[in-house]
């Protein structure tokens, strides 16, 4: 299969999904990788993976930094992996949310919170108690069926106009839409931001939470990029898509999770006179790092090749004077970072991660097998590659014991270092990678 030409897995989109123009430009290319939630039973090792090109551009004309190609949805959400509530921060994270949303937004009348792309429920299930009826959207077949087995009440299908009028229609409209790291995923964003707007009582709130562009680039998070992010998002494509639908930003929020996101508080256009002045600050900010020059994105890419050379050289080193590594949590993005820098089994010896569905499985690409959190004390490595770096801070803290016994983490980006206990010592293998750096 070329790598310009769709088949019925994998489409090329030739215009930009929030503003339709055809002027986009290259930012960076990964390659051909298999999807990055494609966990392999052990019977699948036998069979080669499907493999999709993974092709970053940026918008010239809205900004929009996305991908060139989309893998059909089915194939990346129908069956899924991943689990809210296996990351002990990210579920207290959504029911911290959950209420907060609550309380603001809440009102006092019975009214209806609805979730796109609800997973296991994690956040809808902070709402019990509230005067919030919940409905979850959920695409993925034993996803929905484990909430609705908790008792949250979800509907295994896509979101869209079709789906926000059967909602309307049997449950009302709904006060509070969440949608968090969802947004990233949906190729079709006018027909989603039209149905939200259709959704929503006149007062109600939309509430986005979305990986944010400026922190990918400044902190060189490019193993972020995979086949279900469709949309690397910045506040002006944003606000573009939003006012096509009559709706508009009224808050926005820096939040810590998934390496920097915005939390978006999006309403009618009718009421929102009130623009809370973040929204301008975020928006200065993007410009002071360069969000809509192409220099950026070039000197992103040079520090992202710089990981590419300098991490597999490091784990070789070890490697070389015996030591053992294995590679601590296996999220998507985990998958992006050792199929683009080449780390496979010669490199490390195993994943572990909290997820039982994950847990016997194999990494797409590397091949490397998931094993259970236990797997770590046991196995003892002497270094543990921090693939789940965006919990460095709760897994650094849970792992003190690790660590005193001797035991190192290795951060892998901006550039690969080993976290000493204390202040963070750089690894001398780091001169190219630190030559590379996006600032
Ligand atoms: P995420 O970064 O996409 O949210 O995925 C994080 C993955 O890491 C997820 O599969 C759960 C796993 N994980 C661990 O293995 N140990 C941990 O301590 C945490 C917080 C997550
Ligand atoms: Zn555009």
């Amino acid at each position: 299969m070329a790598a310009s030409r769709s088949t019925s897995a994998c489409k090329v989109r030739r215009t930009c999904r929030v503003c339709g123009s055809l002027r986009r430009e290259p930012v960076v290319n990964l390659g051909r990788s298999p999807p990055a939630n494609a966990f392999l039973k052990p019977a699948d090792l036998a069979r080669p993976e499907p493999r999709y090109p993974l092709e970053v551009v940026r918008c010239l004309e809205c900004g929009l930094v996305q991908l060139r190609h989309v893998v059909d949805r089915s194939l990346l959400f129908r069956h899924y992996v991943y689990f809210s509530s296996a990351s002990g921060p990210m579920a207290d994270h959504f029911a911290q949310l959950a209420r907060s949303a609550a309380d603001e937004y809440g009102g006092s009348r019975p009214g209806l919170a609805v979730e796109i792309g609800s997973n296991d429920g994690t956040l809808l299930r902070a709402l019990r108690g509230s005067n919030l009826d919940v409905l979850g959207i959920e695409p993925a077949r034993n996803i929905a069926r484990y909430a609705n087995d908790q008792g949250i009440r979800t509907w295994n299908t896509f979101f869209g106009r079709e789906v926000a009028r059967r909602i309307r229609s049997r449950m009302g409209p709904a006060r509070i839409v969440f949608s968090n790291n969802v947004l990233a995923h949906i190729d079709d964003l006018h027909e989603a931001a039209g149905a939200v707007a259709d959704l929503l009582e006149p007062e109600g709130v939309w509430i986005i939470e979305v990986p944010h562009l400026a922190q990918m680039i400044e902190r060189v998070e490019f193993d972020t990029i995979y086949h279900e992010h469709l949309s690397y998002f910045s506040l002006p494509p944003i606000e573009r898509l939003l006012k096509a639908h009559g709706m508009s930003v009224e808050q926005v929020e820096e939040i810590p999770v998934h390496g920097g996101s915005l939390r978006i508080f999006v309403r009618s256009a009718a009421l929102s006179s009130r623009q809370a002045p973040n929204v301008a600050k975020v928006r200065s900010e993007e410009r002071r790092i360069g969000l809509h020059r192409a220099s950026t994105f070039r000197r992103f890419r040079v520090a992202m090749e710089g990981v590419r050379s300098s991490l597999p050289r490091l784990l070789d080193r070890l490697r070389s004077k015996g030591k053992k590594i294995v590679g601590y949590g296996a999220p998507a993005k985990g998958n992006t970072l050792l199929n683009y820098c080449g780390i496979d089994r010669r490199r490390l010896d195993f994943l572990l991660d909290t997820t039982p569905a994950k847990q016997g499985l194999f990494a797409p690409g590397s091949r490397l097998e998931v094993r259970p959190p236990a797997a770590f004390r046991s196995a003892r490595p002497d270094y543990a590659l921090l693939l789940a770096w965006n919990f460095e801070t709760e897994i650094l803290e849970r792992e003190r014991d690790y660590v005193a016994q001797g035991g190192r983490f290795i951060r892998p980006i901006p550039f690969p270092e080993v976290i000493e206990p204390g202040p963070a010592a750089r690894f001398e293998v780091v001169e190219a990678s630190s030559r590379g750096r996006a600032r």
